[in-house]
């Protein structure tokens, strides 16, 4: 046993090393083992209050990661009894230091239901619960002489770049990032454009199953920190290995330098969104602009008009475009949790929308983008996405709605569904680097409320008229005219500049999600814009303030002329 003072000495050791780490670049670092952060004992009474106040009800009354609500969540709370931790500075298999631990009570795991507990907790409670959390490992001893840890020198970011969005890594450093991935086959889980669908059969420690990272999703990274633009993130994350799930670390097979144009790489996919400090995710856009085209409107995704965030340069290279092309919208999507067959674990959380309406066509067009790793295999469950509209928008006052799940029996909702399944697709090959068709039928149908969905005995002429499975990237172009004939009064009657209440649905066939087992968006707005030159926008309050201006300047100018004339100080 050590001694009172040996111990307190040990503490302090541990505590210097954090505040280097902390606060110096880390080539300072030593690089040496030194043992684990012993467990604070004196922390423990707080830290169990704690725990059983706010940890168990996920990490279960002994740490077993099987607290009531564990069974809905994807990826469960972690079982604490092996000491398997995932956010660390310490290598593959090495027990995390206390700071890490720290951190991630404090940060949260963005993508899981592990909640950020900063402001809800004090600093003392969070220091105290993960002593707790560390008396809850059962196969692993902190006191241990052979459980020493190597805490790993990640170098510093070559470029300085800041947060929140880390631009102006040089572009050959990109360049140079994308080989050493091509070369170390992340693309084997991660699959080729970063979207985590190279392999559907991975398992964790626990036995669980999991799935490789969507990069282009970085706030959904558990270690991201709450800073999740910042590439020192990744090269941690490539550096020590994710303990307990497949992702390897690769500190030994690419150097550091390397290692940090790969993480540039990574996170060069990302799109940049702002993000809510709340819920770790990115703000949803709540209003979703359809511009008008005075001709057609392309069906071509790779048309200008169609252009998506991740290939329009202006999202990448100026921070204050981070809001990205104003048509191009985030739409969050939970799983359906208030009726019927609940969806606790959506495989899908968000969509991306964007709208043109053509004046020649008087036709309103959607495409309606998300990743989803893997498609549907099995035909009795098709994969789906769904815009829902006010089925009587004419009826509606003011900021009424119809119920937000298919609609109820006073307010009708119109249904505009896309079912398909992908053709010559198999979850388990390698992906086809030209993508998927996909072989799509559209349904119409009315909502009269949870359990009164019917299709419609006339339908309103909705179509698909693109679509395309590639690298984990579904794209369903939907296409209707304005106005319809509609004699049941069941189509949706599309007026330009009014405020639309829309929304969407959409269900993953590879998870079996169907009927109202799927993920929704709240009522959002969309509407349909006239096309305004710019300069009629902002000319006239630039050209009112600048006249009011000279206005005052004159005032000013002639009163100042005729006081100094007063005083004789001009003639
Ligand atoms: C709503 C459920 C929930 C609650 C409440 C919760 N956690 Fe978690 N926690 C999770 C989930 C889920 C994971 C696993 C995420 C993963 O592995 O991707 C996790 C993982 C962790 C980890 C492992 C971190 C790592 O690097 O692997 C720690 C430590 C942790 N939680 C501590 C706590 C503490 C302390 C509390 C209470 C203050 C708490 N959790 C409350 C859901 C929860
Ligand atoms: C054998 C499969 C596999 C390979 C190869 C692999 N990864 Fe991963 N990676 C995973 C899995 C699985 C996860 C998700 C772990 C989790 O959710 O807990 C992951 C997660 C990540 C994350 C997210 C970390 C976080 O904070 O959540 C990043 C970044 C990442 N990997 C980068 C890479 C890079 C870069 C490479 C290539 C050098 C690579 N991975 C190779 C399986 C792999």
């Amino acid at each position: 046993m050590l001694t009172e003072s040996r111990k307190s000495l040990r503490q302090l050791i541990a505590g210097l090393v954090i505040f280097l780490v902390a606060g110096l670049p880390s080539t300072l670092l030593a690089e040496e083992a030194q043992p684990a952060d012993l467990i604070q004992t004196d922390k423990l009474e707080l830290g169990k209050k704690v725990y059983f106040k706010r940890c168990v009800w996920c990490h279960g009354i002994e740490g077993e990661g099987n607290g009531p609500s564990a069974d809905r969540l994807f990826t469960r709370p972690r079982n604490f009894i092996q000491g398997t931790f995932k956010i660390r500075w310490t290598d593959s298999g090495d027990l995390p230091l206390d700071q890490n631990l720290i951190d991630t009570v404090k940060n949260g795991l963005p993508g899981s239901a592990m909640p950020s507990w900063s402001g809800i907790l004090s600093e003392d409670e969070i220091e105290a619960v993960v002593q707790f959390v560390k008396s809850l490992v059962q196969d692993r001893d902190f006191a241990d002489e052979d459980e020493e840890v190597y805490v790993q020198d990640f170098g510093s970011n070559p470029w300085g770049t800041k947060g929140p969005y880390h631009f102006g890594v040089p572009q050959e450093d990109i360049d140079a990032g994308k080989e050493i991935f091509l070369k170390n086959k992340c693309f084997e889980c991660h699959g080729g454009e970063g979207r985590g669908d190279g392999n559907p059969t991975m398992k964790d420690d626990w036995g669980f199953a999991i799935m490789a990272a969507d990069w282009q999703q970085c706030w959904n990274f558990r270690g991201s920190r709450r800073n999740h633009f910042d590439p020192f993130n990744i090269v941690r994350t490539i550096s020590t290995g994710m303990n307990g799930t497949p992702m390897p670390n690769f500190k030994d097979k690419i150097t550091i330098e390397d290692r940090w144009k790969l993480a540039a790489f990574v996170n060069s996919l990302c799109p940049r969104k702002k993000i809510d400090r709340l819920t770790n995710k990115p703000i949803n856009d709540f209003l979703i602009k359809s511009k008008r085209r005075i001709g057609a409107v392309s069906t071509d995704f790779n048309d200008p008009m169609w252009q998506a965030p991740d290939d329009d340069d202006r999202i990448k290279s100026r921070a204050s475009d981070y809001e990205g092309n104003q048509y191009w919208h985030f739409v969050a999507v939970a799983g359906q949790i208030t009726r019927g067959e609940r969806n606790f674990k959506p495989k899908v959380d968000n969509l991306w929308v964007m709208s043109n309406w053509s004046e020649e066509e008087q036709a309103i067009y959607y495409l309606v983008e998300y990743h989803n790793r893997f498609l549907s295999v099995d035909p009795a469950y098709p994969d789906a996405v769904a815009i829902q509209w006010p089925g009587q928008l004419e009826e509606l006052f003011g900021a009424e709605k119809p119920y937000f799940i298919f609609g109820d029996s006073k307010k009708p909702v119109d249904l505009w569904k896309a079912n398909f399944m992908v053709k010559d697709y198999s979850d388990t090959a390698a992906p086809n680097p030209n993508g998927y068709d996909l072989d799509v039928t559209v349904e119409e149908l009315v909502g009269n409320g949870f359990e009164a969905i019917f299709p419609k005995e006339t339908p309103g002429g909705v179509q698909v008229v693109n679509s395309k499975y590639h690298q984990g990237r579904v794209k369903i172009m939907f296409k209707r005219s304005l106005m319809t004939e509609n004699p049941d009064k069941t189509d949706v009657q599309i007026p330009i500049k009014t405020y639309i209440p829309i929304a969407f649905m959409e269900w993953s066939g590879w998870a079996q999600e169907h009927d109202e087992h799927m993920a929704i968006s709240t009522w959002l707005y969309t509407i349909l814009e006239p096309e305004l030159p710019k300069s009629l926008l902002y000319m006239p309050p630039i050209m009112a303030t600048a006249w009011f201006g000279f206005q005052m300047w004159l005032v000013w100018m002639t009163k100042r002329t005729r006081k100094m004339a007063a005083e004789g100080k001009v003639k």
